[in-house]
């Protein structure tokens, strides 16, 4: 247990918006405490451009060395007590002064770059609001920076946590494998709206005193780099704490929090205002996310499906091009268990074998142009461990009689939507009409048969990109 002005801080339950100054907290910190910070998150004053209060702040009426001297010792003394899996996201905005940018960001990744701060990627906020003017030499500003940090090259990152499911482009079915199974990862301009004052708590919610802070945190912008950058049970700090949203965020999703701030009415909003309103809000946060989840799912079983489905056309297809003496008459598409050492695979989603049924004698040449032809794109992008093989009408009559279930049927080149279902005897018979040119062949794909099943109907809940006319001038 610690005592920080008169706070306690318990090293192993934190959970403590402490009222204190960041640059004076480490010196109450004994030096043999192992490092415990999991994730900061942060936004430092921008130097000398608002004053939070009548209290004593980095930034305000310090010079710009000083400021960024405070910055910089804060943050090595944050170095320290990070993990190596630690990382950084800190808010910022280049600021004017005498006609001229000042690169604030720059300056204060420049000081943590010398503490040994890795320096990885570098994120746009869009906050949506801007200014309503512009003035000479500057557009209506919209946006910020978050410069991302790491303490090691052993920093915890799920991308995959925080993947979506945006709405695809309609042919999407028809191109399964140029879409991610895993859906899509956020891209480096993040569009998150700064909650406006009235929509997450007003003065009535917070008694007789004055209800402000400039510049909260959006808590589903605070959510994202939760997920993005820490597990459950982590400590996340914010040694700017403001009005505490990222902690408040940090506590609903399951994360230990510590904040500091130098002003105690924003502690004070913190426990009144903040953690109510992120309480409430944090089941629509979750729901996003379960909801995300359960598209990719749906996403990632589509994806499957449709590639092992697609391959053996897209093969017949280029294995019948014009000038080839080779005529496919029916393929079986058998869908593999893959091993657990397959899984490992990078990119690997699946395994299947096809039989591709000829009466064309298979020379040597054709087999050499098959296994070359599967080595390349487009076939190496589907992601499939696959075994294909040419055989005759009787090697599939037997392969047929040695199978037992009802097989799903994908007629006259449609492989996004079974056909229908048909038993081994029927499949028989299909076969032998097509030999004899009977039933199949629009646009040279005969039919395929096979162990997997996909219905469209069962993946509308993917949302559909809307068709947008473009007009241009
Ligand atoms: C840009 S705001 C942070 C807002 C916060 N991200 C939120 O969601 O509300 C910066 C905050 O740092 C606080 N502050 C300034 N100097 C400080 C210092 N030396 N130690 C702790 N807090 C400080 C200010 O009171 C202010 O609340």
């Amino acid at each position: 247990m610690i005592n920080i002005n008169n706070q306690l801080l318990n090293l192993r339950e934190f959970n403590k918006y402490l009222t204190c100054n960041s640059t004076e907290f480490f010196n109450y910190i004994p030096d043999n405490v192992e490092p415990f910070i999991d994730l900061i998150v942060t936004s430092p004053p921008y130097w000398d451009m608002k004053q939070y209060g009548e209290v004593e702040q980095t930034g305000f009426k310090q010079s710009y060395d000083d400021y960024l001297n405070d910055i910089e010792r804060t943050f090595e003394h944050i170095f320290k007590l990070s993990k190596d899996t630690a990382t950084l996201y800190i808010n910022s905005d280049t600021l004017k002064r005498n006609g001229k940018i000042v690169r604030l960001p720059d300056d204060i990744a420049t000081r943590l770059e010398k503490i040994g701060w890795i320096h990885k990627d570098v994120i746009i906020w869009n906050k949506g609001k801007t200014l309503p003017w512009s003035r000479k030499g500057q557009m209506r500003n919209t946006f910020e920076y978050i410069h991302m940090f790491t303490k090691t090259n052993k920093y915890k990152y799920y991308i995959e946590r925080i993947k979506t499911v945006d709405e695809l482009k309609e042919w999407w079915v028809d191109y399964p494998e140029r879409y991610s199974p895993q859906g899509k990862a956020p891209d480096n301009i993040w569009e998150f709206f700064i909650p406006t004052q009235g929509s997450w708590g007003t003065k009535k919610d917070f008694g007789d005193k004055k209800f402000k802070h400039a510049c909260p945190f959006p808590p589903e912008m605070m959510a994202r780099i939760i997920k993005l950058s820490s597990d459950e049970g982590d400590v996340v700090f914010d040694p700017y704490a403001g009005t505490g949203i990222l902690l408040a965020t940090a506590l609903n999703l399951n994360r230990k929090y510590l904040g500091l701030d130098t002003n105690p009415d924003y502690k004070q909003i913190f426990e009144q205002v903040t953690k109510p309103l992120i309480s409430d809000k944090i089941d629509e946060i979750n729901y996003y996310y379960q909801k995300q989840d359960k598209l990719k799912n749906l996403l990632q079983e589509a994806i499957y499906k449709l590639r092992v489905l697609k391959f053996p056309k897209a093969l017949i297809k280029s294995l019948t091009k014009e000038g080839s003496s080779l005529s496919i008459k029916a393929a079986l598409a058998i869908e593999e268990e893959m091993t657990s050492e397959e899984k490992e695979v990078k990119h690997k989603i699946g395994k299947a074998t096809y039989y591709l049924v000829t009466n064309t004698e298979i020379k040597e040449e054709m087999e050499y142009f098959l296994e070359n032809l599967i080595s390349k794109a487009p076939f190496s992008k589907y992601g499939l461990i696959t075994d294909v093989r040419f055989i005759s009408p009787e090697e599939a009559i037997n392969l047929l009689s040695s199978l037992n279930n009802t097989l799903n049927l994908y007629s006259k080149g449609t492989v996004n939507n079974v056909f229908g279902h048909v038993t081994v005897e029927e499949a028989k018979s299909i076969i032998e009409d097509s030999i004899l040119n009977l039933s199949h062949t629009d646009k040279n794909i005969p039919p395929i048969f096979s162990n997997l099943q996909i219905k469209l109907d069962d993946y509308n809940e993917i949302p559909k990109e809307k068709y947008v006319k473009r007009s241009y001038q």
